[in-house]
């Protein structure tokens, strides 16, 4: 990492993360070695379609996850990402992370791309709650219907608002640091290009090389804690 400039250096870092910042939390990725769609079928769990044809399969896999995440903490990475954000206010967080550990770290206002865990929304009426029940006290939503995780499956659009804000604070960025993702999902992927089009210094951590890595101008390949660890106390 010799020739990787400290985080120090710069005023508006936008922090691009991914399942694998949560990895040493004990949460499973998505992709790669113990993935979560290595073991599951997302066509089964993670689109409206399968919501549609049984909502209750779907809250099963989803209450798991719930229960599992609820178990973790954040770690030194989460920590570190909140710690530049207390001393340089203009640090921005673009998440497509869904397990509500940055704010627990105390990261202030992540752009969760991918929406939340621990967010519900009535299938019916469309509003939306906080809950962090483990297990859920009802399934269903005062008006009958049932609750349907706030979150972003296959086939769904990613929310307007977000993108526009995800946007503005990568065209904006000095630099960029995506860490942990395998740069597979798109819109999302497709996102870092703008921050790197602007002039933003680039840096890519993660364990391995994504299709992403040749346009970073560092690809550090490590863990997450122990390289943010490292750009922001070198
Ligand atoms: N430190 C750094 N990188 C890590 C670590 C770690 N400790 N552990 C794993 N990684 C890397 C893996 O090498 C992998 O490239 O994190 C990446 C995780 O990739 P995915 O599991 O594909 O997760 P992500 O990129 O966030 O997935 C994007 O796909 O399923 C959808 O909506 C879901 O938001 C998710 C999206």
């Amino acid at each position: 990492m010799s020739n990787v400039p400290s985080l120090r250096d710069f005023s508006s870092i936008v922090f691009f993360t991914g399942a694998g910042l949560s990895a040493e939390s004990g949460i499973p990725t998505y992709r790669g070695k113990g993935g979560i769609w290595g073991k599951y079928n997302y066509e089964d769990y993670a689109c409206q379609d399968a919501f549609d044809r049984d909502p209750d399969h779907v809250w099963d896999f989803h209450e798991l996850r719930r229960e599992k995440i609820a178990s973790c903490n954040p770690n030194g990475g989460h920590e570190t990402i909140a710690a530049i954000q207390a001393e340089k206010p203009d640090t921005k967080v673009v998440t497509q992370n869904i397990d509500g550990l940055l704010q627990r770290a105390g990261v202030q206002n992540p752009i969760e791309l991918h929406g939340s865990m621990w967010r519900l929304r009535c299938s019916e009426e469309g509003h939306v709650i906080e809950n962090f029940d483990v297990p859920l006290a009802s399934r269903r939503c005062e008006c009958g219907a049932y609750w349907r995780p706030d979150i972003v499956w296959f086939g769904d659009s990613l929310s307007e608002v977000d993108m526009q804000a995800a946007e503005n604070a990568l065209v904006n960025a000095d630099c960029l640091v995506s860490i942990g993702t395998s740069a597979a999902v798109y819109p999302a992927a497709a996102l870092p290009r703008i921050a790197m089009e602007t002039g933003a210094v680039s840096i890519e951590i993660n364990l391995e090389d994504t299709p992403m890595t040749p346009y970073y101008q560092h690809a550090i390949r490590a863990r997450a804690t122990d390289a943010l660890a490292q750009l922001w106390n070198a």
